[in-house]
């Protein structure tokens, strides 16, 4: 049952801390920084595909740039669109990332990608489902049964497993801060939880026709993932944009009417440059919602925070994240929409 929420989805997201827990356990040698994932064997990947849909592609976008990080070159695709310009595959790890691990698209791409000589991996909350069954591994992220169609602790846990491996597979100078975050990430989204102001924004702007969310590197899929969720339930519009593309278009869209969610942690020069793309809208009047942790100045440009605490930059994309699915959920309730099961759409969509 809903153990009293009034909803699926609100309840997994406040299931988060748990999930996340479950994902870590046994998994990391904090004393030592190391990430043991014994059971994957030696992956030592020259190159890495993932390929994933939807929310799962957000997880994939975000993994990408930390294999990049790590010296590996690697590239998230959408799975729908893998095999019809095949991206030359060489002796490239492909992996799948797949709550479900039902998705026909994503199932159709690790079969792709197998056929022309890759080796896969199913990331996936699903133990035996076909990705788990058909890939050469599988790495399970243990957030337990997601009921709601909008992927929520999935996501989250997703994005601890995947660090998991990013540490597991490259040797990066900074495994133990990385490790020391992703103990503290569960703690940090209970204080989301605890303490989140998301209603208020809700409330704010639940008449807005239209929602725009901006990040750059590891913030720019969780402004995706923000606009995925809003549309999915609410019906609104809303789009998430790398905040340096803004200005290359969209920003003609931007008016008093539609609210900017801008999210932006730390102080450092990516932070700078979204305060940059934060002044370019609050200067046409958009309201603006900053997530941010108070390291940088965009609080004086923005209408409304919400407060993230200070983590290390892996760990504050996921409690941006969690303040933007609050933000969508309670929009979605005050408009009475069907949030557990949105029109039109499956939890698992197993058509091409
Ligand atoms: O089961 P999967 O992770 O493969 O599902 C992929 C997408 O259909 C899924 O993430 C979808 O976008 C979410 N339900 C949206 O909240």
């Amino acid at each position: 049952g809903k153990s009293g929420y009034d909803h699926f989805m609100l309840k997994e997201i406040h299931e988060q801390p748990r999930a996340l827990r479950q994902c870590l356990r046994g998994r990391v040698d904090e004393l030592a920084g190391q990430v043991d994932l014994a059971d994957l064997g030696d992956l030592s990947p020259r190159g890495i595909h993932l390929v994933a849909c939807g929310t799962s592609y957000h997880a994939a976008v975000y993994a990408a740039q930390l294999f990049q990080q790590a010296g590996i070159p690697a590239q998230a695709f959408l799975a729908s669109e893998y095999a019809t310009s095949p991206p030359p595959i060489g002796d490239a790890l492909v992996i799948g990332v797949t709550q479900s691990g039902e998705t026909a698209d994503t199932l159709s791409a690790l079969r792709e990608a197998r056929k022309r000589g890759a080796r896969t991996l199913a990331v996936t909350n699903t133990v035996g489902s076909t990705a788990a069954r058909e890939c050469d591994h599988a790495m399970y992220i243990r957030a337990g049964p997601e009921i709601g169609v909008a992927a929520t602790k999935t996501f989250s846990s997703q994005i601890a497993a995947l660090n998991l491996l990013a540490l597991a597979i490259t040797s990066v100078g900074d495994a133990r801060e990385v490790i020391s975050g992703l103990r503290d990430l569960p703690g940090a989204v209970q204080e989301i939880l605890d303490t989140s102001t998301a209603r208020k924004i809700a409330e704010a702007y639940r008449d807005a026709e239209s929602y725009f969310f901006i990040g750059r590197g590891l913030h720019y899929p969780v402004a995706l993932e923000g606009a995925l969720k809003m549309k999915e339930i609410t019906y609104k519009h809303a789009e998430g944009f790398a905040a340096g593309e803004l200005k290359h278009g969209p920003l003609a869209l931007v008016t008093q009417d539609t609210p900017v969610f801008a999210i932006v942690t730390g102080d450092d020069e990516q932070a700078t440059k979204t305060v940059g793309n934060v002044k370019e809208v609050e200067a046409r009047d958009a309201p603006v919602v900053a997530v941010t942790d108070g390291a940088s100045d965009v609080e004086r440009y923005a209408d409304h925070v919400l407060e993230v605490p200070d983590t290390h930059r892996r760990v504050a994309a996921v409690v941006a994240n969690v303040q933007l699915q609050l933000v969508a959920y309670h929009t979605a309730d005050m408009l009475g929409r069907s949030i557990d099961k949105p029109r039109n759409l499956a939890k698992s969509v197993t058509v091409e």
